[in-house]
């Protein structure tokens, strides 16, 4: 790989979970970068050198980067793209109705940067886009006589280790038919990699070391790189999933099958966790997108579809279970639901398990107090009305018959069943995460429900 002689200044475009990290972070290895987000509201935050979702560490990388200048925040193209030599596309993705991938924001923000870009520009897409959807882009780049490069350069980071993922990443995959736009790529994170440490310390997150790879590939394998990953993450869960139901007919525990299974180390062990299920911006959006970029190549993904199905019957699966175990039933049952975000350490309530397990509960009947040490305000959006929120762990748990803890966050999972005693009468808890003692809580007097436990 070769190494840059002058740091490009670059633009990334969206400043959203992948966006906003990138720019941040890149500012800190000692590029200009500008960060375009069209949101009045957000842009603010960020101009206040902020982030406006919860991300460990992430605000006083932004904060240093801001203050210094490296980092410009702005809603405007022409301001940053003309004096940019890379852009990275950083758009949402949202899914359409039927599942696909809806791109509207993928080639709006080409669209917009074709009228500025000068020759010679690397346009670098990192928004999770169907297989394809590159060639489309050149094709409109070409369409418009730019000699830009285009790049897939797909993103790997998880929301709540977002700044250690991309500082000490496992690989960095680009991919594109300029082999020397795709090495001037890998050279950007190449000098990321060396600023690492002293980034990680600024935001004091974790710095343990992990030997990174630099792939380069063709632009199709890229595109597909990504989604393959995902897909197979989601598979692993709802294969877990799958066993669990099983084990829970037999009287076997999933936890203790899945630590002897994935210490094989050609399975592994993460990713094997049953429970409710997985949620997000990410899974559920691109197992759809990966069915559907089958469909439209007239390939059909069964064993996504399975996956798919599988996920989408947790939520009911523990319902049932909790059902089946309450003399009276769910109607009228008075639930404390601990855990709205998607999963522990993010504040992002996309598709989460914690909110559908509440708002079926309430469709139930049931009388549901909710509670997310951080998602609270994120999930009003999608929480049904019969949801009462709560302002406290405690107080959610004051007034429940059943406690469910929907989130792997450690203020629900670390406690001993004391704490539970203490704050409320409940004697039904439903480890809808299997994180708990689940034998703890039986020795203390608790129905325990888990799931394949
Ligand atoms: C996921 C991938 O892990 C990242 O590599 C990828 O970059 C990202 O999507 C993306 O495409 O942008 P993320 O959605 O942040 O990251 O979260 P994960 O940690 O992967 O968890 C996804 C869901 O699976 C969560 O709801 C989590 O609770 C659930 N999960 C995870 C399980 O149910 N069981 C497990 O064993 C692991």
């Amino acid at each position: 790989m070769t190494e840059l002689t002058t740091l490009p200044t670059i633009t990334v475009l969206g400043a959203g979970y992948v966006g906003l990290t990138t720019a941040a972070l890149l500012a800190n290895a000692g590029y200009k970068v500008f960060a375009i987000e069209p949101n009045s509201e957000r842009l603010k935050v960020i101009k206040s050198g902020q982030s406006f979702f919860y991300e460990d560490g992430l605000d006083v990388i932004i904060k240093t980067a801001i203050d210094n200048g490296s980092l410009v925040a702005t809603n405007s193209y022409e301001q940053s793209i003309p004096h940019s030599s890379v852009v990275f596309s950083c758009v949402g993705t949202p899914d359409n109705p039927d599942g696909s991938s809806n791109l509207a924001y993928v080639y709006s923000a080409a669209e917009e940067a074709a009228t500025l870009m000068k020759p010679g520009t690397r346009y670098v897409q990192k928004s999770t886009v169907p297989v394809g959807t590159g060639r489309e882009i050149e094709a409109l780049f070409q369409k418009s006589n730019l000699a830009v490069h285009y790049v897939s350069n797909p993103e790997f980071l998880r929301e709540g280790t977002a700044v250690y993922d991309t500082l000490f990443f496992d690989r960095v995959v680009a991919g594109g038919d300029n082999a020397e736009s795709v090495d001037h790529i890998l050279a950007i994170y190449k000098r990321l990699e060396q600023h690492r440490h002293s980034i990680a310390q600024l935001g004091t997150v974790d710095t343990s070391e992990r030997k990174g790879q630099y792939i380069a590939t063709s632009l199709n394998s890229a595109e597909l790189i990504k989604v393959t990953a995902n897909a197979f993450l989601a598979l692993k869960i709802s294969f877990s999933n799958s066993i669990a139901k099983l084990a829970d007919a037999v009287d076997a525990d999933i936890v203790e099958v899945m630590d002897a299974v994935g210490a094989d180390e050609r399975i592994g062990r993460p990713f094997l966790n049953a429970g409710r299920g997985y949620g997000g911006g990410c899974f559920p959006k691109d197992v759809s997108g990966l069915i559907a970029s089958g469909l439209s190549n007239g390939v059909d993904l069964e064993i996504m579809q399975a996956a798919q199905l599988v996920n989408k019957s947790m939520p009911g699966y523990i319902l049932e279970k909790l059902r089946e175990n309450l003399p009276k039933g769910l109607k009228g049952a008075r639930v404390a639901v601990l855990g709205l975000a998607f999963k522990a350490g993010t504040s992002d309530t996309r598709r989460s398990p914690g909110v559908a397990l509440a708002n079926t509960l309430a469709r139930l009947g049931a009388t549901v107090t909710a509670f997310d040490p951080i998602a609270n305000e994120e999930a009003c959006r999608d929480l049904l009305k019969g949801v009462s929120l709560a302002d406290s762990a405690q107080q959610a748990l004051n007034t429940a018959d059943v406690i469910i803890i929907a989130t792997e966050w450690p203020e629900f999972i670390d406690q001993k069943p004391r704490y539970y005693e203490e704050f409320s009468r409940a004697r039904v808890i439903v480890d809808a995460v299997n994180r708990l003692n689940k034998h703890s809580y039986i020795s203390a007097g608790f129905q325990y429900i888990g799931v394949g436990r």
